[in-house]
């Protein structure tokens, strides 16, 4: 039995075109994949919490809290954000910290610490929480959001909600 030229071309161009999808399939998975999986792994990366710098132990007082500002950085996804953030350090003990975010409960105006009355006030709506968060009189739903904090050296880390 013997090929037609017909057969012969059509069964020849059949082979060219696989050829080149096969490479062509190739490429695509080649750069693809990779490619894929960075855009995803990018856009589901969550925010990675860290051990942030925000004070010299020196620096905080034993008796009253003491307001600390540290910067944030936030990276979410291809975004990296820097803010300053503000909290209260009140020393409970030997090395014994707690952190208080200095934003009110209610609607999230920043805290004074009131030396005569030993209070958090809240300037807007007239919040008010004694020296361990709670709320004493006012609007605000809970008690005052701590922060992790931990110490290492003579330093004091925190780590953001
Ligand atoms: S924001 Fe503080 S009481 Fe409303």
């Amino acid at each position: 039995m013997t090929a037609t030229i017909a057969e012969t071309t059509t069964s020849r161009r059949n082979f060219l075109a696989n050829g080149i999808k096969a490479i062509a399939g190739f490429f695509i998975l080649a750069l693809g994949i990779p490619l894929t999986g960075f855009t995803i792994s990018s856009a589901l990366k969550k925010d990675k919490h860290d051990w942030i710098e925000a004070a010299e132990l020196g620096d905080l007082s034993d008796d009253k809290p003491t307001r600390i500002t540290y910067h944030y950085r936030r990276k979410d996804g291809w975004m990296t954000t820097e803010s300053r953030k503000t909290a209260f350090v009140v020393k409970e003990g030997n090395d014994a910290y707690t952190v208080f975010a200095s934003r009110c409960t209610h609607l999230g105006c920043g805290l004074d610490w009131d030396a005569t009355t030993n209070q958090f006030k809240c300037p807007c709506h007239g919040g008010v929480f004694d020296a361990h968060g709670n709320v004493v009189e006012g609007p605000p739903p809970r008690p005052l959001v701590k922060l992790g904090c931990k110490i290492e050296g003579r330093k004091l880390f925190v780590m953001e909600a």
